[in-house]
């Protein structure tokens, strides 16, 4: 029976600071269970990809994590600070430290590259001050920045909506970076990419984590992807934790076990 307790230990290098760290969390709509006692750590530059079948329940465990869906049970601590037991204002003020990264983009098509990234600046600021471009030079500058390590700096002042799907999943991992957050959960940020696309947001999202520290917490139904490209492979199965170990690790055994309800392998 996996031991969920001693997989997170023995999942995270022990020499990694833990930035994320979840103990029995439990989701429930009605009397239908989606999420049990979830419990992982992750580490401060940690590249971790949660894989599991459509219906697992990545895209709820993302979601409990900032309490954008209240987790039913369990604790979950991100920096040191309880988030189950936050108000509104410090709530908020965690999302805002968060990237999120979704399959969708979720840019603003009629603004340019550079007036998307900027938005990152602005978590819970007006609308009208990205519109009338009312922003510092210092914050252009970080913008441009972020553009320029994810390879799009020179498509600055393109509108995004004559963007390739790819462009457009690299502007919104470079808004997630303008944000100077420690942490970005991508839910399936290359689900609607062609192969060579989604590999180039994916080595994106590696050197992230690896070069700049950043936490990335990333669902994929893509296998290979994952175990080519993640430090660590989360399994979920049926809202449960059925594998966690490094990439290097996970055996075929272990993808059969994520997949098991599908009759894979
Ligand atoms: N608001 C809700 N009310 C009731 N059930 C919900 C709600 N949101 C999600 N669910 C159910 O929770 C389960 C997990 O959904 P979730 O979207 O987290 O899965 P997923 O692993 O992200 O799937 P996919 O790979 O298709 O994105 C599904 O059975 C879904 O129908
Ligand atoms: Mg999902």
């Amino acid at each position: 029976m996996f031991d969920h307790a001693v997989a997170a230990s023995v999942a995270l290098d022990a020499d990694r600071e833990v930035l994320l760290s979840l103990r029995d969390v439990g989701k429930s709509y009605g009397s239908t269970q989606i999420l049990r006692r979830i419990s992982f750590d992750v580490g401060k530059g940690e590249f971790a990809v949660v894989l599991g079948p459509s219906g697992s329940g990545k895209s709820t465990l993302f979601r409990c994590i900032t309490r954008l869906e209240e987790p039913s049970e369990g604790t979950i601590h991100y920096e040191g600070l309880c988030v189950n037991t936050l108000n509104r204002r410090d709530l908020a003020h965690l999302r805002s430290r968060i990237g999120f990264v979704f399959q969708q983009f979720n840019l603003i098509k009629r603004l340019s590259v550079l007036d998307n990234v900027l938005t990152g600046r602005l978590a819970r600021a007006p609308l009208w001050r990205v519109t009338c471009r009312s922003f510092s030079t210092a914050d252009r500058q970080l913008a441009l920045g972020c553009l320029d390590a994810v390879g799009m700096l020179e498509f600055a002042y393109r509108r995004v909506d004559g963007l390739s799907g790819g462009q457009q999943q690299r502007v919104a991992i470079a808004r997630a970076l303008a944000q100077q957050s420690h942490t970005i959960i991508a839910d399936e940020p290359i689900a609607s990419l062609d192969p060579e696309s989604a590999l180039q947001v994916m080595q994106i999202l590696k050197r992230v984590a690896h070069d700049y520290g950043i936490t990335v917490l990333c669902s994929l139904h893509q296998v290979d992807y994952a175990l080519r490209m993640a430090d660590r492979i989360i399994g979920m199965q049926a809202g449960r934790i059925v594998v966690d170990k490094p990439a290097h690790d996970v055996s075929a055994e272990d993808t059969r076990s994520i997949y098991a309800s599908l009759g894979a392998g």
